[in-house]
């Protein structure tokens, strides 16, 4: 079946305390966006013992409007692309007097209503920064914080890494010429009032150019939308309901998925005629990008499409078909860098988003770092990472057992190398995984391995049992 949240899976309310089993390993969770709070929940309710940092004053990361944490590109118009039962956490479905996509608020309140739910907001300390994590003796890890308390050091036998990747911006190298007027990252973009009566130039196709480009349809003197790759634009509604509600079982092999999304593309209506370059490369094989307004907003001559732009002069800014437009504010769409401040670069050095991992989870050469949700899901990334920290937790608690660390490397490079051969090659497909294929996939894994820890307790229980190691020790156990 496909993923699909519904009103009867909501869990009981966690009303009691849950006693903290101190002879688990004891665990560091970085952030309380969804993906921390989801592995926050996870630990909780298994009794692991941990901490959760969080740099700002409030949980939600990116859906937090305004976040005072610096780090949320959220805007006034935001609202999710997938819709609210595929983007809900498996437990919590997303009330049911929500949209089919919910806005930023709705979003944040969710999150908020998840974490009183489960009764684990008190766990998360605020207003705290982890600076720094660097291995330690005994395979543990040393984690700095800096908050209102000062600095502080502390040792964890596990670090969960929930920062997020799309905080740092990408900015673009340096174009030809010199631009007088304003130039922001989408990042920095928060309402239509910064797009208000100017003439814009809008860079990208990604979901954030769209949205940009058509708030600034309503808002600015004229928009231009420069873009150096066409993209399959999707509508977020076909035939009356949610377009990815047309969803197949992760089972489904890739190319029924490719065509269920060339499908979406074909329905969604043609780009060419409304001005859009045609995709070099085809449905599916790029990180999905949907707007219900922008091919409306073009045929009403509010946003004019242009191709890349060549250089700037002064106040004007030329594109590679040799057109030229004035602008007083440049908007680069142009994605999001990888980051990890906290970790030394010869441990973890993402380079143009390169960061191959074991199912996106785990570094074979760093037991007991674990990163959750750092991937990009043709989907919603909070159900996968909720798996992910159901997952971790399993390690933690000795309720699963990895396999041999050779098959693991196998399993990792062939993965990636597919995943990125779908996919047309650019730093904004280096983490993309199917949303549906990945589900089912870690679940048949999840299942393998409490098969094998079973094994290896039956084995020890065993009268001339050699006293086998559990294999997730690598994975952050204690020793
Ligand atoms: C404009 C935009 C729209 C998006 N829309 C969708 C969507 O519709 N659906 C979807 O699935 N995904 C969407 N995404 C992807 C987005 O990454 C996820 O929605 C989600 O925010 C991921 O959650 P996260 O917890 O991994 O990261 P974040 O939401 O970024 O949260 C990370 C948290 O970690 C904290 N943190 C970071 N570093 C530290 C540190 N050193 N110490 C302590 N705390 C730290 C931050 O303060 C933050 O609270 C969107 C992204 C953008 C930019
Ligand atoms: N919920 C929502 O509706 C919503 C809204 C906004 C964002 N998001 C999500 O947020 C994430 C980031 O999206 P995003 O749109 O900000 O970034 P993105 O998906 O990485 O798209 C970046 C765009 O900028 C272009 N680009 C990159 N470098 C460029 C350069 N030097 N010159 C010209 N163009 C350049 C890319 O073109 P190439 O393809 O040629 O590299 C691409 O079109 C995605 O997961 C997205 O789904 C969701």
């Amino acid at each position: 079946m496909a993923y699909f949240v519904k009103p009867a899976h909501r869990s009981a309310a966690v009303t009691a305390p849950i006693p903290r089993d101190e002879s688990l390993p004891r665990v560091c969770v970085i952030g309380a966006g969804s993906s921390g709070i989801t592995a926050v929940k996870s630990l909780h309710l298994a009794g692991i013992p941990f901490d959760c940092f969080e740099a700002g004053i409030a949980i939600g990361g990116n859906w937090v409007l305004d976040n005072p944490n610096g780090q949320s590109a959220c805007y006034e118009t935001l609202e999710i692309n997938t819709s609210c039962p595929r983007m809900a956490f498996s437990d919590f479905p997303m009330p049911a007097d929500y949209p089919p996509y919910a806005r930023h608020d709705q979003v944040h309140a969710y999150f908020e209503a998840y974490a009183a739910h489960f009764g684990f907001r008190e766990a998360i300390t605020f207003d705290t920064t982890v600076t720094e994590v660097t291995p330690a003796a005994r395979g543990r890890w040393r984690v700095r914080t800096r908050g209102p308390a000062g600095e502080r050091t502390q040792e964890y036998d596990a670090v969960l890494v929930a920062n997020g990747h799309h905080w740092d911006p990408r900015w673009p190298e340096p174009y030809p010429g010199t631009f007088t007027g304003e130039q922001i990252h989408a990042h920095d973009y928060r309402s239509g009032d910064q797009l208000e009566g100017r003439d814009v130039v809008v860079v990208g196709a990604g979901n954030s150019a769209m949205d940009i480009a058509v708030e600034g349809a309503r808002r600015a003197r004229s928009v231009t939308l420069s873009i150096r790759r066409g993209q399959w634009v999707m509508r977020k509604f076909l035939f009356g309901r949610a377009s990815d509600q047309i969803a197949l079982p992760g089972w489904m092999p890739w190319w029924v998925t490719r065509l269920r999304l060339r499908f979406g593309a074909v329905a969604s209506g043609g780009l060419r005629r409304y001005g859009l370059p045609r995709p070099p490369h085809a449905p599916g094989q790029s990180h999905p990008v949907q707007s219900e307004r922008i091919r409306a907003v073009i045929a009403a001559g509010r946003v004019q499409v242009r191709p890349g732009i060549e250089r700037f002069d002064g106040d004007q800014v030329l594109f590679t078909d040799g057109s030229r437009v004035r602008a007083d504010l440049v908007v680069w769409a142009t994605g999001y860098r990888v980051s990890f401040p906290f970790l030394d670069p010869a441990l973890v050095n993402p380079a143009d988003n390169e960061l191959p991992l074991w199912k996106r989870v785990v570094h074979p050469d760093l037991p007991g770092l674990f990163f959750i949700g750092l991937l990009q899901p043709v989907g919603a990334v909070m159900p996968l990472a909720e798996a992910q920290a159901a997952w971790v937790t399993e390690m933690l608690t000795g309720r699963y057992a990895a396999p041999a660390d050779p098959e693991i490397r196998t399993q990792m490079v062939r993965d990636h190398e597919r995943n990125k051969r779908r996919f047309y090659a650019s730093p904004r497909h280096t983490m993309e995984v199917d949303f549906d294929h990945y589900l089912w996939d870690l679940s048949l894994e999840r299942r393998a391995g409490r098969k094998r820890a079973d094994a290896a307790r039956d084995d020890r229980r065993a009268p001339d049992s050699a006293g086998l190691a559990l294999a997730d020790e690598r994975s952050g156990a204690r020793a």
